[in-house]
């Protein structure tokens, strides 16, 4: 994820940008710039660090059009060079991109071989470049350039692109990240959402996937389909948000934003990773490692909170596919136990922010201990991740929400997609099975979006149990993590006590809590231990809990056991955990509110631990 912003008309374009790009910041803030067009020049000023850095630096800033970027690194560390804009090789083209252009690597290839230099790491200069080339070479309108252009690249993209030849033009297409454009008297703004333009106009046109548009000052905006050119009817809306409420998406808080964008995010983190018609796992961090983990004995995750809970996830996975013996820690713990190492352990490390200071510890005392450290982390070019020897991004895209949601599933499936590749590797997994889970693991996101769907009813579970002082949550095998990660977000978020436990582990102790005031939260889907845990809820039902049952779509049994049914739908047994997290996130959240609580910033927590 990154912000992007642009203006052309009448005003200083500096303000605005640098303005809207403040406001963009939750999208991302590794690295910003921003390019200004003032007497048929163009200024560039980027920078690693925030937007305040940014201001710090810019020497020049007149100019009536300008583009503007905040970054979420996704190709190439966070550095002044990788920063957008990004500029042709002839000096004419400057582009702003948020997404990933997959396919870059074959295009800089060919561009390369005809001549094109790369100064930068990243996708985003190939593709200014590669709508350069075909604008020289096919002898054609910028509009048109960037049509062919992106009818060639797979990816995702939002981008706004300028010729300082052409200076009273952007052109602007979307596939897969958003872009919505203000229209106001004589003059437009670009920007990723519209909170940079409110104050200026409420007009906003936004463009739907695999659109484009020519923003050209004193015309009407065209906009066309990518693929045949087609003209589209563009829809102008009246904006009635608040500035507050564009932030976030129109959520009413960051948690349920980062909440629902889990399909999303979850088709980022497979994408150009799965390709289940090719029966193929590309992890581009493990290709040079594979003999590692084939090699590997054993297997140790280390991690703190949310992380910890999705290596309890990985425990289960990397055994059932790979058959790797797995040992899941705190950091906190493993950095202090003077942990035996051995030459064939892998450990990997899985930190959201890449910077919890207990995991980082850990990981610098796996190295010296002679360990190979794979880190699975969500910000790019944080310090675990250049600490670790290789490593997977989640791409889950800025968590703002304190609680942990997106982040969660994200690792999970960065875990998943290793375990798989891992067993495809060791010859662990039949095929059949492998490209059974493959095609599943695809299925996910609409999936997920389904279980979504039953937010309504999990309101009104919330509303009934809203006052409980305490809380158990239980579940066996896989979703054994998933009731631990349930438990604490119920905790951190509401300041309801709440206890995770192995379903059947519960007789030999927290069965002594259960009176008929205790909500008891239990994750029994099928596959996996079904039977089981139907009669561990018969040994709660009998000391008169409230339970609540998280179950498969079309379950029966459970219903007419427990007091209320949140249903997910089916899958395989290992992607459950994937599903029955959803409500459990949704369950706490709507208990928070109706507790008047802070759910973005709950009481002493902090999002990035960097204290032991
Ligand atoms: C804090 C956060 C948690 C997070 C944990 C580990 O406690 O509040 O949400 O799970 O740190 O953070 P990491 O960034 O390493 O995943």
């Amino acid at each position: 994820m990154c912000g992007i912003v642009g203006y052309i008309g009448h005003r200083e374009a500096y303000p605005i940008i640098l303005k809207g790009l403040k406001r963009l910041e939750y999208r991302g803030y590794d690295s910003a710039g921003i390019m200004l067009y003032s007497q048929s020049d163009i200024q560039i000023c980027k920078t690693k660090g925030k937007v305040s850095d940014l201001e710090k630096k810019v020497v020049s800033t007149s100019g009536n059009i300008g583009l503007g970027h905040t970054r979420w690194a996704t190709h190439g560390s966070p550095n002044d060079i990788n920063s957008h804009p990004h500029i042709s090789n002839s000096g004419n083209l400057v582009i702003i991109h948020n997404g990933i252009i997959e396919n870059y690597d074959a295009i800089k290839k060919t561009l390369t071989n005809r001549g094109y230099h790369f100064h930068s790491e990243t996708d985003t200069e190939v593709l200014v470049n590669l709508i350069e080339d075909i604008q020289i070479n096919q002898k054609l309108k910028l509009g048109k350039a960037v049509q062919v252009a992106l009818n060639q690249v797979v990816g995702a993209y939002a981008i706004a692109v300028f010729d300082k030849q052409k200076p009273n033009e952007i052109v602007v297409a979307r596939l897969g990240s958003p872009l919505a454009i203000g229209i106001g008297e004589g003059e437009f703004f670009i920007a990723s959402d519209a909170s940079p333009f409110i104050e200026y106009t409420n007009n906003a046109l936004y463009l739907e996937d695999e659109e484009m548009a020519v923003i050209r000052l004193g015309k009407e905006v065209k906009v066309r389909k990518i693929e045949d050119d087609s003209l589209v009817t563009p829809y102008i809306q009246e904006l009635q948000l608040s500035l507050d409420q564009i932030e976030k998406g129109g959520y009413p808080h960051f948690m349920l934003k980062e909440i629902y964008e889990q399909p999303a995010v979850i088709t980022d983190t497979y994408r150009g990773r799965l390709l289940p018609g090719e029966g193929i796992i590309k992890m581009s961090g493990m290709e040079d490692h594979l003999q590692k983990f084939i090699n590997a004995k054993r297997i140790l995750i280390i991690g703190c909170g949310t992380s910890w809970h999705a290596g309890l996830v990985a425990e289960y996975l990397f055994e059932d596919f790979a058959r790797i013996p797995v040992e899941v820690e705190y950091a906190s713990e493993f950095r202090y136990r003077n942990p035996i190492i051995q030459n064939d352990d892998v450990v990997i490390a899985i930190s959201q922010s890449g910077e919890t200071a207990d995991t980082l510890a850990a990981i610098k005392l796996a190295k010296k201990k002679g360990a190979f450290v794979y880190g699975v982390c969500n910000v790019v070019g944080s310090s675990i991740a250049r600490e670790s020897d290789s490593g997977s991004y989640t791409h889950a895209g800025p968590e703002i929400g304190v609680a942990s949601t997106k982040a969660f599933t994200t690792q999970i499936t960065v875990l998943t997609l290793m375990a798989l590749r891992i067993a495809k590797a060791n010859g662990n997994i039949s095929e059949s099975n492998y490209h059974l889970h493959l095609q599943e693991l695809e299925r996910i996101p609409a999936k997920v979006e389904q279980a979504l769907a039953q937010n309504e009813h999990i309101a009104k579970v919330a509303e009934i149990f809203k006052n409980a002082t305490n809380f158990l949550y239980l579940g066996r095998g896989y979703n054994f993590p998933v009731a631990l990660e349930g438990a604490l977000k119920l905790k951190e978020i509401s300041y309801i006590h709440a206890e995770g436990y192995p379903a059947a582990e519960m007789k030999h102790g927290p069965i002594a809590l259960i009176d008929d005031q205790m909500p008891v939260v239990v994750i029994a889907t099928k596959h996996g231990h079904y039977e089981k845990v139907v009669s561990n809820i018969q040994e709660i039902k009998s000391r008169k809990a409230k339970i609540i049952g998280v179950v498969t779509k079309g379950d029966q049994h459970v219903r007419t056991l427990a007091d209320h049914v949140i249903e997910v739908p089916e899958t395989l047994e290992a992607f459950t955990p994937l599903l029955t997290t959803i409500p459990l996130q949704l369950l706490s959240y709507y208990i928070a509110v109706l507790r008047g609580c802070n759910v973005d910033q709950p009481r002493n927590l902090a999002k990035s631990v960097t204290v032991e």
